[in-house]
């Protein structure tokens, strides 16, 4: 239950806590992030501003990085603190975030075996030479000179933290970091003193935090960021992640953070299918052996779920990274009790992981300003305008939001009896409900912006001009193609978007043609169709009703046969690189029966006949489900074109793509109007 005191909601979240000397106002955590805003390493106006937003929001610690200690430790886009040139950047970056009373640290980091050859100029360098599925390439085995030198980078660049006005430094010991390949049985082979027994492996690490501590003193904080299990065969578990930070504490470090496993995991860490919170055990357990502080990680976006950990004395501290670059001013907005107000990361991470993964800096799908900061003000405008929207989806609403935030006047048309647009048809897929928490905060702030919101089937070029609109905006989204097949318009082929919708029925044997992020959501949704649902699975394990191999069986295998056929070799191409390899595994695991390379060649009342190299072949299928792609829908906009003095198209009605650039779209044109 949450308590009201002195105004102040989530009591336990906003009660100030002691990480060495250092006191917390609160128990929210900006973790360690690299945003890619720093080309060259040095620190941006961009960085600064980010941060400051984040500071200016409440957070109680903001940790920055993972800044690499040295040359082999990190790309030269990551935060640099291995030379003492990047000292008065990173001042001018604590001074910032100092200026709104908020402790700072910086992560201190070094991927090892993850760095790739191409970012750092050189071999990476590991414990062995363990080739790393990540980075398909193998790594050089370390000297004991490149041992003692890289142990002596940590501490160069904690005293140089120290110097910056750092208030502590956060050493990376997780998601399969160099530090986390030392500890680990798989990635260390070593038969000298740093590899062999448990504690020949935790050498490399312990001498790392006291070479730290020498530099910054003893009473300067150190944190650990360590892997609760690193979800690995083979590797370390939640037995040696307690066993570790209690040699953290014993070594005298302040805090140990707890983050889920390595980035070669299997286990999905951090995407929308990840239950909020599905990581708390790992911190409860660490924090059952120690007395200093616990941080607890990954998908806390709702401040309740926080409050109830702290108060379960499950962790001390909660991390919220993507919640806090979704909305910087989550804490100040929980502990005023408009906790509703939140405009909720869904760890859809097109915007963040992806942007990392791909080269690019970090941007938001819920948060199109994010990393914008320091361009992007929204300032009232000086000639209020008004703006007719025509499209209720994401690209539509987040137009008319950013418009009537800056002081226009407008109204939004939609012709469905709901707004939300595609985003009710992909939260309909497993595991990605989230997507409609987007609709309900983006409605909340369309209300809260005053955007007349009307719904109106077939609008018409005369009817927007009617009301003589300074702006228009045509948000008009798009349609499914029907491709030209023979047999596509018989009764027993239906859309994909139909299905999704919930609008046809469709039969126990089914073949969705097209295997791109619509397809594969389909095809998923229509294989886990009777499963059992996590609060049956867990009335049913609590009760020991079944054995776990029918728990299993009954968790993935539902009673539909699906099929997936797509022309090219590659599914689900249009899905996030950090999601995708989880939706294919999800595939896999539901028993979807994958056909790629496959060309359709017509569709008959006994399912659909493909060829794949020229054999021909029938997939049998009670009903064929299209997911061949989308056209814009754009002739509105045409029949305006040189009828309103300002005319902008956007979204998929301008050309069709992933949501993130739907919203980022709809920000920039209410930015520009
Ligand atoms: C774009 C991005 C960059 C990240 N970079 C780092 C990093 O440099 N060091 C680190 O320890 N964790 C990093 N993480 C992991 C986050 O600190 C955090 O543990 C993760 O996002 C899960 O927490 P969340 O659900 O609150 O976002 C990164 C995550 C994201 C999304």
């Amino acid at each position: 239950m949450v308590e009201r005191v002195e105004g102040t909601f989530f009591r336990r979240l906003f009660s100030p806590i002691l990480v060495g000397r250092l006191e917390l106002a609160n128990r929210i955590v900006m973790p360690a992030m690299h945003l890619s805003y720093t080309p060259q390493g040095f620190v941006t106006d961009r960085l600064v501003e980010f941060y400051a937003e984040r500071a200016a929001g409440g957070a109680g610690l903001i940790i920055v990085g993972g800044c690499p200690v040295d040359e082999f430790g990190g790309g030269p886009y990551m935060i640099g603190i291995c030379r003492d040139e990047f000292v008065p950047g990173l001042r001018r970056l604590t001074e910032a975030v100092h200026d709104h009373g908020v402790i700072v640290g910086a992560q201190l980091y070094h991927a090892g075996r993850y760095s790739l050859s191409r970012d750092i100029g050189h071999q990476p360098l590991a414990p062995s030479a363990v080739a790393s599925s990540l980075t398909r390439e193998t790594p050089l085995e370390m000297s004991s000179e490149d041992i003692t030198r890289t142990v002596r980078s940590f501490a160069d660049a904690a005293r140089r933290a120290s110097e910056a006005g750092f208030d502590a430094v956060e050493i990376s010991a997780s998601a399969g970091y160099l530090i986390s390949q030392f500890l680990s049985p798989v990635t260390n082979l070593r038969q000298d003193q740093y590899g062999g027994s448990f504690e020949n492996r935790l050498r490399f690490p312990l001498e790392t935090v006291a070479a730290v501590r020498a530099a910054v003193g003893p009473d300067y904080p150190i944190i650990v960021r360590v892997a609760g299990n690193d979800f690995v065969p083979g590797s370390n578990t939640n037995r040696e992640a307690r066993l570790f930070a209690r040699e953290l504490e014993k070594a005298g470090v302040d805090a140990v953070d707890v983050t889920g496993g390595w980035h070669e995991t299997r286990v999905p860490q951090i995407t929308m299918a990840v239950p909020r919170g599905a990581f708390s055990y790992l911190a409860r357990g660490v924090k059952e052996v120690v007395s200093i502080p616990v941080i607890s990680s990954n998908r806390y976006s709702d401040p309740m779920l926080a409050e109830t950990m702290l108060r379960h004395e499950l962790a001390d501290l909660i991390a919220m990274g993507r919640p806090l670059i979704a909305d910087p001013g989550l804490p100040r907005k929980a502990r005023r009790g408009r906790a509703d107000e939140i405009n909720s990361c869904v760890a859809c991470n097109q915007g963040c992981f992806d942007g990392i993964f791909t080269g690019h800096p970090v941007t938001c799908m819920v948060n199109p300003r994010a990393g914008r900061e320091h361009s992007h003000q929204l300032r009232p405008t000086a000639r209020p305008k008004r703006v007719t929207v025509v499209g209720g989806g994401p690209a539509g609403m987040q137009a008319a939001i950013t418009a009537a935030t800056r002081g226009h006047q407008v109204t939004l048309l939609e012709k469905a009896s709901r707004l939300g647009g595609q985003l009710n048809l992909a939260s309909a897929a497993p595991g990605r409900q989230e997507l409609g928490t987007i609709i309900l905060s983006l409605r909340s702030q369309l209300e809260n912006g005053g955007v007349s919101v009307e719904f109106r089937q077939d609008t018409t070029a005369e009817d927007v001009l009617l009301s003589n609109p300074d702006a228009v905006v045509v948000a008009t989204g798009a349609e499914p193609i029907m491709p030209e097949l023979p047999g596509a318009a018989a009764r027993h082929v239906v859309q994909a978007w139909d299905v999704l919708a919930g609008a046809v029925d469709v039969g126990d044997s089914v073949v969705v043609l097209g295997g791109g992020a619509t397809g594969c959501m389909v095809a998923l949704y229509l294989a886990r169709l009777g499963t059992i649902d996590a609060s049956t699975l867990k009335f049913l394990a609590l009760n020991r009703a079944e054995s776990w191999e029918t728990l299993e069986a009954l968790i993935d295998k539902g009673s539909k046969k699906v099929t997936l056929v797509e022309t090219q070799s590659k599914f689900g191409s249009d899905i996030g690189l950090t999601t995708r390899w989880t939706i294919l595994q999800d595939l896999h695991r539901s028993g979807v029966n994958m056909v790629g390379g496959a060309v359709a060649e017509r569709i008959t009342p006994q399912g659909l006949v493909v060829s794949v190299d020229g054999d021909k072949s029938l997939v049998d299928a009670d009903t064929v489900i299209l997911a061949v792609g989308v056209s814009p829908i754009d002739d509105l906009y045409h029949s305006l074109e040189g009828h309103v003095a300002e005319l902008h198209i956007i979204g998929d009605a301008r050309e069709p793509r992933r949501a993130v650039d739907a919203l980022r779209e709809g920000f920039e044109t209410g930015f520009l109007i």
